[in-house]
């Protein structure tokens, strides 16, 4: 292969000695990107890769069948590999996996969040104890650079607020929702065809992947250990075209928001749940699969990030990056980047949800009559929630039910809370379809 007319960087093509040793474990969607992405150059070489299933069908024909093994094991514990690549996915398998490449001394590169989301404190403390390197910049939003620039270039910062879109899965769904009025079955369905959905797509569509990563972004952010179960998750399959709409009329779009905040005194604010994004908002303007991530440093200020955070070459992108910072590193003599080894220090302490300060957009259907918006003001004065808009929407002539949206002024959730039970016990209030927070940057 000539590599004149290669896309090279400096990095990828610093030095060509005896090329870099590669173990790829999984030939899948991202796998098969990095395979490609890999064979343009010549200081690697893909020495073996595992796959769950030798005989299926692949869409990369010109792969010598001889370095394709089902054992994961023999990969990673091949002497002749120096540098294993996990684009497997799952949980305890690769998590096990990684710990035993990282005990062997061999660097990882992995895209799986759902690994470092629940096990990379371990894992991190295991490298730098073996002086071999675990890099993850693919395990959030893809391949947007985010993981290396939150730890190197915007190291000096406290970071004091992060909102991402990290799912493209969901992104893509309120996409087509809003745009061509499609129905959450049917545009989930196009996001499964076109590869950015997860295996089992709950985890998208109920906001747990984004939780993963948003896991990932505080414990760089606020360098404590972020335990993934204790984030608030909510997900985007109670939205209805309804709120979409709603939402535009009030000059906001909706997307599905993983939302890291530093407190005064080191309590962490982190959740994930759809909000409703003013639409002056770049964040408002994220479509399709593309993933975003506006961060507020006390140093630098506002910075975004965007791109594809899904699909083949987007991701392979982020995995292959990865490598040649390993593969460079390698190559000069290095045995590690010890400045890229990541000590977590304690555990951070999440906000309980029920303390978080926000604006709300609220949902309900009301009986049609006299006295219904005083009585749902009422509720909400008596919690001290204050409104800024009520807008209602038609009557159907069959229920003779009315659509009311209130927006609130900031407000504590527990008051929130206490005001919709007091408006769903008005006998006029039919039923609370959605409640949804309102994004301030
Ligand atoms: P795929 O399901 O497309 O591919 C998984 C690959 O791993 C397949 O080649 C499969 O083998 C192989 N594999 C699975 N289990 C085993 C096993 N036990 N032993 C050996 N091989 C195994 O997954 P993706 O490529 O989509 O995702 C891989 C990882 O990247 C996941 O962690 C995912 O979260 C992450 N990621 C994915 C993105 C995307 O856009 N798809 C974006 C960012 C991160 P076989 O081919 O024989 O079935
Ligand atoms: N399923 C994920 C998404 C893939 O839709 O964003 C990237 O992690």
């Amino acid at each position: 292969m000539t590599t004149a007319t290669n896309p090279q960087t400096h990095l990828a093509t610093a030095h060509k000695q005896t090329p870099v040793r590669i173990g790829l474990l999984g030939l899948g969607t991202v796998g098969t990107g990095v395979y490609k992405m890999l064979s343009r150059f010549e200081n690697v070489t893909i020495r073996k890769i595992a796959v769950k299933d030798i005989t299926k069908q692949r869409q990369l024909t010109e792969i010598p069948q001889d370095i394709l093994t089902e054992s994961v094991e023999s990969v990673v514990s091949d002497p002749d590999i120096d540098l294993i690549v996990e684009v497997m996915g799952g949980k305890e398998f690769p998590y096990q996996i990684i710990k035993s490449a990282l005990a062997a001394g061999k660097h990882v590169v992995t895209a799986n969040k759902v690994v470092i989301a629940n096990y990379g404190d371990e894992l991190f403390q295991l490298a730098s104890q073996n002086g071999v390197n675990l890099l993850f910049e693919a395990a959030v939003a893809g391949g947007i650079p985010i993981v290396l620039p939150l730890r190197t270039s915007l190291a000096g910062n406290r970071i004091q607020q992060i909102a991402g879109i990290l799912n493209g899965t969901t992104n893509y769904i309120l996409t087509r929702m809003e745009q061509a009025g499609l129905d959450f079955t049917d545009a989930l369905k196009e996001a499964q065809q076109m590869g950015f959905a997860e295996a089992d797509p709950t985890a998208d569509v109920e906001g747990h992947d984004a939780a993963c990563k948003i896991a990932i972004l505080s414990a760089i952010s606020c360098q404590k250990q972020v335990d993934q179960a204790a984030i608030h998750t909510e997900g985007i399959s109670s939205i209805g075209a309804i709120d979409i709409d709603m939402a535009r009329e009030l000059g906001y779009a909706i997307r599905l928001i993983a939302l890291y905040k530093a407190g005064e005194d080191q309590r962490v604010d982190i959740r994930v749940h759809p909000m409703l994004i003013p639409v002056s908002h770049p964040l408002s303007k994220i479509m399709f699969e593309n993933n975003a991530i506006w961060v507020k440093g006390d140093a630098v200020g506002d910075v975004m990030f965007y791109g594809k955070g899904a699909g083949e070459l987007p991701t392979a992108s982020a995995v292959v990056g990865d490598i040649f910072l390993l593969v460079h590193a390698l190559q000069n003599g290095q045995t590690s980047l010890a400045g890229l080894h990541f000590n977590l220090e304690g555990k951070a302490s999440p906000l309980p949800m029920h303390d978080t300060v926000n604006a709300y957009y609220i949902r309900l259907e009301t009986q049609d009559e006299a006295g219904v918006i005083g009585q749902l003001g009422k509720a909400c004065g008596e919690h001290g929630v204050s409104l800024t808009a009520v807008m209602q929407k038609g009557i159907d002539p069959q229920t003779q039910s009315a659509t009311i949206v209130l927006l609130t002024h900031d407000v504590q959730e527990a008051n929130l809370q206490a005001a919709l039970k007091a408006m769903q016990a008005q006998s006029t209030t039919r039923k609370i379809h959605t409640v949804l927070r309102v994004f301030q940057p």
